[in-house]
């Protein structure tokens, strides 16, 4: 097949694309296809119609790449993709609908206030709110945004101003969440609609106090273990709530969802992500390989599943 495959672009996750990229690119080169990769920003949309491709394989992540407006722009062009597809992207791109979303489906949330700033206002009204409101620790992110960029956990209310104004500078939403303490799980999600299943679920020790950058995408910045020891029973919950939540936003293909296990064996969801990455150090492949699908075989199942 002739695919292109869309890399980079220009959200913030935009270094994690170009490796997502890579290996994307290399794994359908390896399975025969004729390949072209495209560094996207929107001005390539004229190439891409040119090139009359089969199928455009998105190896974006973040704005503009995962939130469901390249998918719109294909879906005009009648372009087949791989996927989620417009709606999908959209809600799980927005942490705070789509978690009204997975509560709606009885599948646990920690409680969380969205604060969106409005023109001329400053950030000291959201600061005392957000004090009165919550109770150490929380967490305070971008409401769209990925790698947890723009991410702050709050120990000390001194904090609360620098986070505020860092998770603006993301987005004019932000979410205020309960910080959750256990541990971090994460599960991929593959298949057809209707037919998904989810892979091993994988649990992740960050070398730093929790799963930042640093530790997601540095060589050695997080350990997996996979599958998660956790009991037979709750696995099992857990990877249906992960195969509910991608259902209920409507995904298709994969998508990873993430999760926290508090203390008390509750598995608390933070969001689906319906382009995760694919890099060298990334937690779907990792899954994937657990069960015996190499990264090339992950890559064409998720071509075949869109043709
Ligand atoms: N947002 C990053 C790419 C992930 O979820 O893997
Ligand atoms: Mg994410």
């Amino acid at each position: 097949m002739k695919i292109a495959v869309l890399y980079g672009g220009i959200s913030g996750e935009r270094e994690v694309s170009l490796s997502s990229g890579k290996g994307i690119i290399n794994a359908l080169k390896a399975k025969g296809h004729e390949v072209i990769g495209i560094d996207f920003d929107p001005e390539h949309l004229e190439e891409i119609i040119q090139l009359k491709v089969d199928l455009v394989f998105i190896g974006l992540h973040g704005k503009l790449g995962e939130d469901g407006r390249i998918q719109s722009l294909l879906e005009m062009l009648k372009i087949p993709y791989v996927g989620s597809g417009v709606l999908a992207s959209a809600l799980a791109m927005d942490k705070a609908k789509a978690k009204q979303i997975f509560d709606m489906n009885q599948i646990p949330v920690a409680k969380s206030e969205t604060y969106t700033l409005l023109d001329k206002q400053g950030t000291d009204s959201i600061v005392t709110n957000i004090k009165e409101t919550f109770q150490i620790p929380f967490v305070i992110k971008p409401n769209q945004e990925g790698s947890t960029l723009g991410l702050s956990i709050i120990n000390d209310e001194k904090e609360i101003y620098d986070a505020v104004n860092k998770a603006f500078n993301s987005d004019n939403t932000i979410l205020v969440e309960d910080f959750i303490k256990g541990k971090e799980l994460t599960v991929p999600v593959m298949g057809s609609p209707g037919n998904e299943k989810a892979l091993p679920i994988i649990e992740i020790i960050p070398k730093n106090s929790y799963y930042d950058y640093e530790s997601k995408y540095a060589h050695g910045g997080s350990e997996h273990i996979v599958p998660a020891k956790i009991d037979e029973q709750l696995t099992k919950q857990i990877q249906a709530f992960a195969v509910r939540a991608h259902q209920a936003l409507g995904c298709e293909t994969y998508s990873r969802v993430d999760f926290i296990l508090s203390e008390k064996n509750v598995p608390v969801i933070l969001e689906v992500n319906t382009l995760p990455g694919m890099t060298p150090t990334s937690l779907f492949p990792d899954s994937a390989k657990a069960v015996g699908i190499s990264y090339e075989d992950m890559v064409e199942q998720f071509v075949k599943l869109s043709i």
